[in-house]
């Protein structure tokens, strides 16, 4: 991790601004098989600013448990500057090739053999370093023993993650609110979590945190008339909530529609009492939701939009912005093409002249269907 920087230098990638938790709560309730977090971050009145669409630069650091076990499967003499170099910039929930073939270099028996020939075959290989972390891998190969100064070289360095930011620059002036998915899942016998997401999750409260921000390129605010749709399931709703925030502070006049979904109503209904405020206040003019697992058959946030596509056209037609955010894989590709069959259906074109109208014109033109995918 690169060292925190005087107040005089610009902060930035290269110099984090060594911020402090100020919360980190659990969104989802009981019996939700998912663990989101609203995470604060005070950047006071010295750290980077912001605006709406940016995303903060998050440093992780390793789980000292994970590093403790690393060290010991080893049998590396315990160090202070070791542990502190494996905790701030080695990867080690994941591992990359060069590491598990230097293992294989070093077992021995029937371990080594296993190994290499898994090194000799790409698809075998690939498969292995998967969901192997690098425990996993030393208990494939025990006693293998590395000194401290091999090590680097062998694992990949820790690299920043960005996260969208939850809140309005204004809304509580010197935070930054993100919301995070913790990725969690088991493999070979462990229990496994994302590097940062994991880090953040743990985070107590006061603990230092490297951060920067990253501002967008795109991912902007309509002007102050200009109505807006927000497509944004799971963490996707951060941008969103952030936007809202900002619109009710300046007295925004443009009409705000919130699709939102997760798994359940009951408890991943993410910042659910602060839109149905918003909702009753008149800052949302619609709310549109989609609780994937509150029934038989899988309820997304593009067969919302469907529903209510003669509306959703309306508002396109009369200028509205059209904003996704949220997992670029899937998610984001099935509302384009919910987007593109919602024109052709309400506004009589074909399909591809509907996808042409969503390619050109709402988006390249007129600048007003944006992404903030991941
Ligand atoms: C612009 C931008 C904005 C973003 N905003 C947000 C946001 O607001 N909220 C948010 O939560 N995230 C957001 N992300 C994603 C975030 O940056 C991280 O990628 C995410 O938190 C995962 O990082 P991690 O370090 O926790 O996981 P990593 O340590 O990077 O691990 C993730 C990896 O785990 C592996 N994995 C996951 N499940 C399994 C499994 N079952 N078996 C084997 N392997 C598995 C996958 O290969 C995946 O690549 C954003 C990303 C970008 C680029
Ligand atoms: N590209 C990525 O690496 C990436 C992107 C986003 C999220 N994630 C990971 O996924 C986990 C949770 O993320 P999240 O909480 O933000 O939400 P999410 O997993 O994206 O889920 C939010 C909601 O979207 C639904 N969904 C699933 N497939 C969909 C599709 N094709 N179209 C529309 N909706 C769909 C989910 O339903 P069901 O769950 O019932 O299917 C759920 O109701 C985290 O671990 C996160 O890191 C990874």
């Amino acid at each position: 991790m690169a060292e925190f920087p005087t107040p005089e230098k610009t902060f930035g990638r290269q110099n984090p601004f060594a911020a402090r938790l100020r919360e980190n709560r659990r969104l989802n309730r009981q019996g939700s098989g998912k663990d989101t977090r609203h995470i604060v971050i005070e950047l006071g009145s010295a750290g980077p600013t912001y605006t709406c669409g940016d995303a903060l630069g998050v440093f992780p650091r390793n789980p000292e448990a994970l590093v403790h076990e690393f060290i010991e499967t080893l049998g590396l003499p315990h160090d202070a500057a070791l542990n502190e170099t494996l905790a701030s910039s080695a990867v080690l929930n994941r591992v990359r090739k060069k590491f598990v073939r230097a293992v294989a270099e070093k077992a021995s028996g029937r371990a080594r053999d296993r190994l290499q020939d898994i090194c000799a075959d790409d698809k075998a290989f690939d498969q292995y370093i998967f969901d192997r972390d690098v425990i996993d891998v030393l208990r494939d190969a025990p006693g293998v023993h590395f000194e401290p100064g091999e090590i680097p070289g062998l694992l990949n360095t820790i690299a920043p993650r960005l996260y969208s930011i939850a809140s309005s620059p204004d809304h509580r002036p010197g935070e930054a609110h993100l919301t995070v998915a913790l990725v969690q899942y088991t493999s070979h016998g462990r229990q496994k979590q994302g590097l940062a997401s994991g880090y953040l999750a743990h985070l107590a409260d006061q603990s230092p945190v490297a951060v920067y921000v990253q501002p967008t390129r795109h991912f902007h605010l309509p002007p102050s008339g200009r109505d807006m749709i927000m497509v944004g399931p799971g963490t996707g709703v951060a941008p969103f909530r952030a936007f809202l925030q900002h619109r009710a502070i300046h007295g925004h006049s443009g009409r705000n529609w919130l699709v939102f979904g997760d798994q359940h109503e009951k408890s991943d209904f993410l910042y659910g009492e602060e839109f149905l405020a918003a909702q009753k206040s008149g800052l949302l003019q619609k709310l549109s939701t989609a609780f994937s697992r509150d029934q038989a058959e899988k309820i997304y946030v593009q067969h919302r939009m469907e529903e209510e596509g003669a509306e959703l056209w309306r508002w396109l037609n009369e200028g509205a912005f059209f904003y996704v955010c949220g997992d670029a894989k899937r998610m984001a590709k099935d509302v384009h093409e919910s987007l593109v069959k919602i024109v052709a259906r309400h506004c009589g074109k074909t399909l591809e002249q509907a996808d042409e109208w969503v390619a050109e014109t709402l988006m390249k033109n007129e600048n007003r269907y944006l992404k903030d995918v991941y």
